[in-house]
């Protein structure tokens, strides 16, 4: 008889393998305790205690900043660099120290904000608003109109007094979305305020992010550049070393791995999340797999499935012709093997269209989500001449075919283009767009 809680809930689930718990209980028994330390520590959220390999650009944004120490504006800031480069973690530290200081002449205090995540004026404004409220009743809220939501932050700010550091991080994300017209106001505030003094650390990915941003503003804005350079290998390399102590028992890694994750890092963009992602993968599958140690194959394999979440990740997030055209797309130059001139790339994709029975946006909105894909990097683009014919642009993938056709079957809509790939008995991954 199968037993059962008060709920009637069996408390065995039974599936055609064993039990659940049984087979919870082989993984238990399997993995092997790889860890010494917290593995939290590899995670990207962790701001470890020292940050190595950027002394210079702790020296400058200190330099900048040290003003605001004794009470004065410190100039606002642009940090850019590429994707972990650690741009927020040489903030974060620096901030931290700042406001360890308890002996300081005027009140200083911090307000950082994740514009990826606050992405409008009004949101922005409200946010730093109330980042600096003392109690619930001054707190800004949402229906006040755009100018009134201005004055009241200003009055906040005002109220709080001091020097208010203002970190804007992902500050591209935001202009690109809602513009550069918060940036115009919060440049001109200091002129408006009377009891508190305002500096602007913005942080960017995106190199060319002034030149995308009003000459007013950025004139007003007046700010000091630091810009992050990418991490080589052998900085990736000490940055692991130093993390993976902390982490793991000497013998568990094996000679090389911290080189390899290092390197494979290098190779895309000198990122330090990715180096870390990469140990702390490859530490999972170790432990899943029962291992005692963590070798190179496992950051092989750790690689593999990194690359699979991205593109994964990625792909789900376009809109749904952006998806049809990148099937067309990833099928047609993995059949032929050949880069694909757009004008080809739209062809196929009004020929899925009509085959899926919806009907294909124009060749223009086609070229905008062409361009989209490629600063997205799912794919690449070359502009060629063809003598007196002009030019023309192809097309070439930028991501591995099989595991982005996996992602773009994932939504129902395109599943049908897979099933009658699947009927035509091809090769699973070159769909005749052409038949
Ligand atoms: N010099 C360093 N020493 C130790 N750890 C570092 C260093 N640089 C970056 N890291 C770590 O790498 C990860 C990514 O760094 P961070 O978040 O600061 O990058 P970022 O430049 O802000 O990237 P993004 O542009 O994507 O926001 C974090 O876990 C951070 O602690
Ligand atoms: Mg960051």
């Amino acid at each position: 008889m199968v037993e059962v809680d008060e709920n009637g809930t069996p408390l065995k689930l039974e599936s055609s393998s064993g039990t659940v718990s049984s087979a919870f209980d082989k993984i238990l028994e399997k993995s092997s305790s790889l860890y010494k330390g917290n593995p939290d520590i590899l995670r990207e959220n962790y701001t470890p205690s020292r940050l190595l390999h950027r002394d210079k650009e702790i020296e400058r944004v200190v330099e900048i900043l040290a003003p605001a120490l004794r009470g004065d504006t410190p100039s606002n800031i642009m940090i850019y660099g590429k994707i972990g480069t650690g741009k927020t973690a040489v903030i974060t530290m620096v901030r931290r120290d700042m406001e360890r200081r308890t002996n300081l002449p005027h009140p200083l205090s911090f307000v950082a904000v994740n514009c990826a995540n606050v992405d409008t004026h009004y949101a922005l404004l409200q946010t730093l608003g109330n980042s600096v409220s003392p109690d619930e009743e001054s707190r800004i809220p949402t229906g006040w109109s755009l100018d009134r939501v201005y004055v009241a932050m200003r009055n906040l700010f005002d109220k709080k007094a001091g020097t208010i550091i203002l970190v804007l991080d992902e500050i591209d994300k935001l202009v690109k979305r809602s513009g550069d017209n918060v940036l115009y106001t919060l440049s001109q505030i200091n002129t408006e305020l009377t009891r508190a003094k305002v500096g602007i650390i913005g942080i960017s990915n995106d190199l060319k992010f002034t030149e995308s941003i009003d000459a007013r503003v950025r004139s007003r804005l007046n700010e000091e550049k630091v810009l992050f350079p990418p991490y080589d290998w052998t900085q990736l390399r000490d940055i692991l070393r130093d993390r993976v102590q902390e982490v793991f028992a000497s013998d568990v890694i094996e000679p090389g791995v911290v080189e390899k994750c290092a390197v494979y890092a290098a190779q895309e963009n000198g990122d330090a999340r990715r180096a870390l992602a990469l140990i702390r993968v490859a530490a999972q599958i170790a432990e899943r797999t029962g291992s005692h140690g963590i070798s190179e194959e496992h950051v092989h394999r750790a690689k593999a499935n990194l690359e699979t979440d991205i593109i994964t990740a990625c792909v789900k997030t376009l809109p749904v012709h952006c998806k049809i055209l990148l099937w067309s797309i990833v099928s047609t130059t993995e059949r032929r093997r050949l880069p694909l001139p757009t004008g080809d790339a739209y062809d196929g994709y009004a020929e899925l269209c009509n085959r899926m029975g919806i009907a294909p946006l124009t060749t223009r909105s086609i070229y905008n989500y062409i361009s989209e894909m490629e600063t997205l990097g799912l794919i690449h683009t070359e502009l060629l001449s063809r003598g007196r014919g002009g030019r023309y642009r192809q097309i070439t993938i930028a991501v591995p075919a099989q595991e982005t056709l996996i992602a773009l079957e994932e939504d129902e809509l395109l599943q049908p283009l897979s099933k009658q790939k699947v009927q035509n008995q091809r090769s699973l991954y070159h769909y005749d767009i052409n038949r």
